[in-house]
């Protein structure tokens, strides 16, 4: 049996990501501020609050874990920064809680959970990023949230660097534009076209994709 553990699991795409695997037959551990929203859901759930800017509570959930097998690990929890967006409305504030939910802690998870990752077949250490954080692609405005994706790239970067000795795959997701509360109504893709391609393309990595920045429908994007 294989298992994932996703954050920010009780809406959105972290929701669905939940319903997928489980549906697969996956043992799921969903990790949600709000876990009554998974209350009720079909299959090999265990719901788990997680507000995943509490490290001890990170650290307590992954000593709870220990010694357990994590074959796809989705740091999926994010915010969009919104105040953040333009010039002239710079908040410190703002930048600070951006930074610690999409680029700290993302990465707290990750270095609590690299052994369990680690001894598992998959071996997949994902981060569901965005396209705005792609340098190359830069547009104006969402300064917060785009320096806070485009942080959380190098991360993941100097990961698939760092744990080249445990033959982790760690790989970047940008999910598309997508109908949740953080997309909006506007969105071009909605969840069910969104989730199920970023489940196949996680299924499908290789070795060889370790330290890649791959698009929902597995193009590359370029950093
Ligand atoms: N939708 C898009 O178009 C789009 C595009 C590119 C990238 N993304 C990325 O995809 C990921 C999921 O986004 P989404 O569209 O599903 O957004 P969403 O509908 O707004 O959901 C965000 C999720 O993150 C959780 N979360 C936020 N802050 C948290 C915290 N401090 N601790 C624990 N959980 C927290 C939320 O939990 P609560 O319910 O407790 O608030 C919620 O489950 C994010 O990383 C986002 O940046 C989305």
């Amino acid at each position: 049996m294989s298992t994932v553990l996703i954050t920010g699991a009780a809406r959105g795409l972290g929701l669905d990501f939940v319903k997928q695997y489980a549906a697969r037959g996956w043992k799921v551990h969903a990790c949600a501020r709000k876990v009554e929203a998974l209350r009720g859901l079909e299959g090999d759930i265990h719901a788990h609050g997680l507000e995943v800017t509490d490290y001890e509570a990170v650290k307590s959930l992954a000593r709870k874990l220990a010694g357990e097998a994590i074959d796809v690990l989705i740091c999926n929890a994010g915010i969009s920064g919104k105040e953040a967006t333009i010039l002239g409305s710079i908040d410190p504030a703002t930048w600070r809680e951006t930074f610690e939910v999409n680029t700290l802690a993302p990465l707290v998870m990750a270095e609590a959970f690299v052994d369990h990752v680690a001894r598992s077949k998959d071996r997949k250490l994902i981060a569901i990023s965005s396209r705005l954080g792609s340098i190359a692609l830069a547009d104006n405005g969402r300064y917060a949230y785009r320096a806070s994706k485009a942080a959380l790239n190098m991360e993941w970067k100097g990961l698939s660097v760092d744990t080249a000795d445990k033959n982790l795959i760690c790989v970047v997701l940008h999910p598309g534009w997508v109908q949740t509360d953080m997309g909006g109504a506007a969105a071009t893709l909605t969840i069910d076209q969104s989730v199920p391609a970023m489940v196949k393309v996680i299924d499908g990595l290789k070795a060889a994709d370790n330290g890649r920045f791959i698009n929902y429908d597995g193009s590359e994007i370029p950093w």
